[in-house]
């Protein structure tokens, strides 16, 4: 590896993401639209006394958890895979702050991976090639078998077609606002997927038509996002959502989060990743989005706003 710079400190981060459309049907090769958030992860690294890995709730300045690299925890085993990809034997501590919920399917992990690899990268020297590297190893550790949606998203932030491996279409759509409540404990992802292949195996015959069904839906979603036809981008949603549904990846309070929105006004809202628990999106006309809000607050389910932004150049 390059040469170290030991009283550096450096800084990187990534972005959150949201799936739009077509999670899960995405591991079987269907596109899934995908909008990098403006808000994730940041991380500072420098050489310390000690190699570890501090995270700390950036929105609320609560300190969430420390790791060392050989600890038995994923986020240890993250941090260490990360390390390994650049070759740091050093004792590097990298202090994350998240800006975003674990676990809720907003792509956590992936941001809080980016913005320890970007940090990383720029105090060791290394190639920008290897933050891809070291997210994927990372990912591998909580998620498995991921599709890389969220680290493509993580990595590049604006909204994007996704299909893997790693083919990323940037979309250009008119800015939009996206309302989001966490109503169900996050689950991990893992677990999530798993289920559906077992589903997949035993009925391929339903599951089948189901992903083409979300496929066609990602690709009417295209459109109707360019010609900002919120109306049709709502009904899509709906559809999405009972796809989902019947894929068993939704829960009752889930369900009942898209069915608050709806009768608040908004034109549609489905949950968003791997499901079980986590968050559910709306797209509502401006007039409702406050009802939107104000229903979920009621149930007591964190908010969220998300103004999506245009693709930036990846
Ligand atoms: O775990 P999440 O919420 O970031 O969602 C991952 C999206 C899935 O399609 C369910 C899995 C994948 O790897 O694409």
């Amino acid at each position: 590896m390059a040469r170290l710079n030991t009283t550096q400190r450096t800084l990187g981060n990534g972005s959150g993401k949201l799936i739009l459309f077509g999670e899960h049907a995405v591991v079987y090769g269907s596109p899934a639209i995908v909008a990098g958030l403006g808000t994730g992860a940041t991380a500072a690294a420098h050489f310390a006394s000690e190699a570890r890995m501090t995270l700390t709730n950036g929105m609320t300045g609560e300190r969430l958890t420390e790791v060392t690299p050989d600890e038995d925890k994923p986020l240890a085993k993250s941090y260490k895979a990360i390390l390994a990809a650049f070759g740091v034997e050093g004792p590097m501590q990298v202090d994350v702050a998240l800006h975003l919920p674990i676990g809720a399917g907003l792509g956590s992990s992936a941001a809080m991976a980016v913005a320890c690899a970007r940090a990383i990268q720029t105090i060791a020297g290394a190639e920008p090639g290897t933050v891809k590297h070291a997210v994927e190893a990372s990912e591998k550790i909580f998620h498995g078998t991921p599709s890389g949606v969220d680290q493509a998203a993580a990595l590049g932030g604006g909204l994007f077609r996704f299909k893997r491996p790693d083919e990323v279409q940037p979309l250009v759509v008119p800015p939009f606002r996206v309302l989001a409540c966490q109503a169900a404990p996050g689950t991990s992802t893992a677990p999530m997927v798993a289920r559906v292949r077992e589903l997949h195996e035993q009925l391929p015959s339903l599951t089948d038509p189901i992903f083409t069904a979300i496929e066609a839906i990602v690709e009417r979603a295209e459109s109707a996002l360019a010609s900002a036809d919120w109306e049709r981008v709502g009904e899509l949603m709906d559809i999405n959502h009972g796809l989902l549904a019947a894929l068993g990846v939704s829960a009752a309070p889930l369900d009942e989060a898209v069915h608050l929105a709806r009768q608040s006004g908004a034109f549609g809202a489905k949950l968003t990743g791997a499901g079980g628990g986590g968050c559910v999106f709306a797209v509502a006309p401006p007039n409702a989005q406050e009802a939107v809000i104000e229903a979920w607050h009621q149930r007591g389910w964190p908010t969220f706003s998300f103004d999506l932004e245009p693709p930036r150049l990846r």
